[in-house]
C-alpha cells in the first residue's frame, strides 16, 4: 500500500484547519499542523526568556525544542518536554508574537526538516496511520515541506470572509468590534508570513480551493471529492 500524503496550504481563516482533521479522521489518516509548531517554537522562545528580535539565538533555541507531536485527527497534541501546550499556544499573546518566529529563516529550515520527519513517519506501519499517510497543513506544505505529495490544495477565501470566520471564533460575533479586534490576527499575520512563504497564488500542480461562499460543509466535500479521486490513481 502507498502512503497518501495530502497538503494543505492557505492564509488564516480559510477553514484549513477543520477541515485538514475533518478529512485526516475521515480517511484514517494521521494530521499534522504545522503552526501549532511555530507556535510551540514562540512559547518556548518566551518562557525560556528568549528575545525574539535575536533571530541567532531564537534559532539556537528551536534547536533544542523538546517537541512531541500527537498526530491523531480527533484529538491532535503537542507537548514540549512533557508538558501540554496544546491550549496554551493559542493564546493571543502567542498569535500576535507567533509571526516573529515563523519568519525566522533558520528557524523554517529546522522546522520545515521536523516536519518532513513527520511525515515519513507515517509512510511507515508503526506510524499513527498505521501507514495509510497524513494530512500536513500550514503555509508551505505543497511548495517546501511535501512538494510530491500525491494531493495538494491552496485554500482560500476573500478577506471578509476570513475575518468573519475568525471573528466568530474568536469572539463568538461579527459585529465591528470583533472584526476590528481580529484584523490584527488574520490580515498583519498573514501579511507579515507572507514575506517568507507564498499562499496566496498556486503551485504549479496545486489545486485552489476558494471556500470565500461555501460553507464548511461545502468545502470538506469539495476537498474530499479531491481526495477520493487521488486515491483511485495511487
Ligand atoms: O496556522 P497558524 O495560525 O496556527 O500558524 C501559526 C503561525 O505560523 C502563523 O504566523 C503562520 C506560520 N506558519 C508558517 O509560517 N508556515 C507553516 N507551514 C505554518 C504556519
Amino acid at each position: 500500500m502507498t502512503a497518501l500524503v495530502v497538503a494543505i496550504d492557505g492564509p488564516s481563516g480559510t477553514g484549513k484547519s477543520t477541515i485538514s482533521r475533518r478529512i485526516a479522521a475521515e480517511f484514517g489518516l494521521a494530521y499534522l499542523d504545522t503552526g501549532a509548531m511555530y507556535r510551540a517554537a514562540a512559547w518556548w522562545c518566551v518562557r525560556e526568556g528568549i528575545d525574539l528580535a535575536d533571530t541567532a539565538a531564537v534559532a539556537a533555541q528551536v534547536r533544542e525544542l523538546p517537541l512531541q507531536i500527537g498526530t491523531d485527527p480527533r484529538e491532535p497534541s503537542f507537548a514540549v518536554g512533557g508538558e501540554d501546550v496544546s491550549v496554551v499556544i493559542r493564546s493571543t499573546e502567542i498569535s500576535t508574537m507567533v509571526s516573529a518566529v515563523a519568519t525566522n529563516l533558520d528557524v523554517r529550515a529546522q522546522l520545515q526538516d521536523r516536519q518532513r520527519a513527520a511525515i515519513a513517519a507515517e509512510q511507515r506501519p508503526d506510524g499513527f496511520s498505521g501507514g495509510r499517510g497524513i494530512v500536513a497543513e500550514g503555509r508551505d506544505i505543497t511548495t517546501v515541506v511535501a512538494p510530491d505529495a500525491q494531493v495538494r490544495i491552496l485554500l482560500l477565501a476573500d478577506e471578509a470572509a476570513r475575518l468573519a470566520r475568525r471573528a466568530r471564533e474568536l469572539h463568538g460575533t461579527t459585529d465591528s468590534a470583533a472584526l476590528e479586534a481580529t484584523r490584527d490576527q488574520v490580515v498583519r499575520r498573514d501579511a507579515d508570513d507572507s514575506t517568507v512563504s507564498n499562499f496566496t497564488t498556486a503551485a504549479d500542480g496545486v489545486l485552489t480551493v476558494d471556500t470565500s461562499t461555501m460553507t464548511l460543509e461545502e468545502s470538506v466535500d469539495t476537498v474530499r471529492g479531491i481526495v477520493t479521486r487521488a486515491l483511485a490513481t495511487i
